[in-house]
């Protein structure tokens, strides 16, 4: 895998798996033991096996106008050109990216997950669906590394309202408890379905910073809600 385009042809067939989707082939047998949660190893071989379909998710939050830092227009390629950013902390364990995907219903498929000598054969035959992402955000400076920030927490919009986003979230604090991580932050559009989310989450609530940001569709400002949650 090296290049866009490499990337792009992925995604294509990455579009055609979404299509099974939509109608309804996975949503019909998810329950939560069709779900496994993962954290990305810091391999960049797996990493970036995985990027065609973050960028995916992402840019459906961007053509759904949900704030998320981008504005159109917005291509695939910039959604991956975001993740791919990315791959050096991942590597460097900076940051985290946790997936819910469908189960393969093996443990062999964790180890070949966790294996980039099996990435080829994970691409072409079998790469699992994934269904939602969150990133970990370790801070790196001196005096905060107690403490590590929120990101890009996304779930399919068909896999939605079913446990993903909270079971994603639980994953994600028990990888922070791991790096010894005691208070986790994040901030999300006011008045949107995610602030509620968080709430409902037992995160509180910080305060609210009027008009942060442009909506992606550039046609409001959007004000962002502080939470924190101690860990
Ligand atoms: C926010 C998001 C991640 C929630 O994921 P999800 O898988 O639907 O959430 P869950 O099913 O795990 O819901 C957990 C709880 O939050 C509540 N909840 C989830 N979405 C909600 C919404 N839009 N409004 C109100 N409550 C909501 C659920 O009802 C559930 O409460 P319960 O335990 O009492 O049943 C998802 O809607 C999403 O990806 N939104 C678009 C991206 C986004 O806005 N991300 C946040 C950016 S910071």
């Amino acid at each position: 895998m090296s290049s866009l385009e490499d990337y792009i042809r992925l995604y294509s067939t990455i579009v055609q798996e979404d299509t099974m989707t939509e109608n309804g082939v996975i949503a019909d047998k998810l329950n939560p033991s069709h779900i496994t949660l993962k954290v990305c190893p810091p391999s960049s071989e797996v990493y970036l096996s995985i990027v065609p379909q973050l960028a995916t998710l992402l840019k459906s939050c961007i053509d759904n106008n949900i704030t998320m830092n981008f504005i159109q227009p917005f291509s695939i390629e910039d959604a991956s050109a975001f993740w791919l950013s990315a791959e050096e902390n991942v590597v460097q364990r900076k940051q985290f990216v946790i997936i819910a995907q469908e189960s393969q219903g093996s443990s062999e498929d964790e180890a070949d997950y966790n294996d980039s000598r099996h990435e080829q054969h994970v691409l072409e035959s079998r790469t699992p669906i994934i269904l939602g992402c969150v990133i970990l955000y370790l801070a790196q400076l001196p005096n905060a590394k107690h403490r590590a920030e929120v990101g890009k927490l996304i779930v399919g919009r068909e896999h939605r309202k079913r446990g993903i986003g909270k079971m994603l979230l639980d994953r994600m604090e028990d990888e922070a408890r791991k790096h010894g991580r005691k208070i986790l932050v994040l901030d999300t559009e006011t008045g949107s379905g995610a602030e509620l989310f968080y709430e409902r989450l037992g995160y509180s609530k910080a305060g609210v910073i009027p008009d942060a940001s442009l909506a992606p569709d550039g046609k409001r400002y959007t004000s962002y809600t502080y939470f924190y949650k101690r860990l």
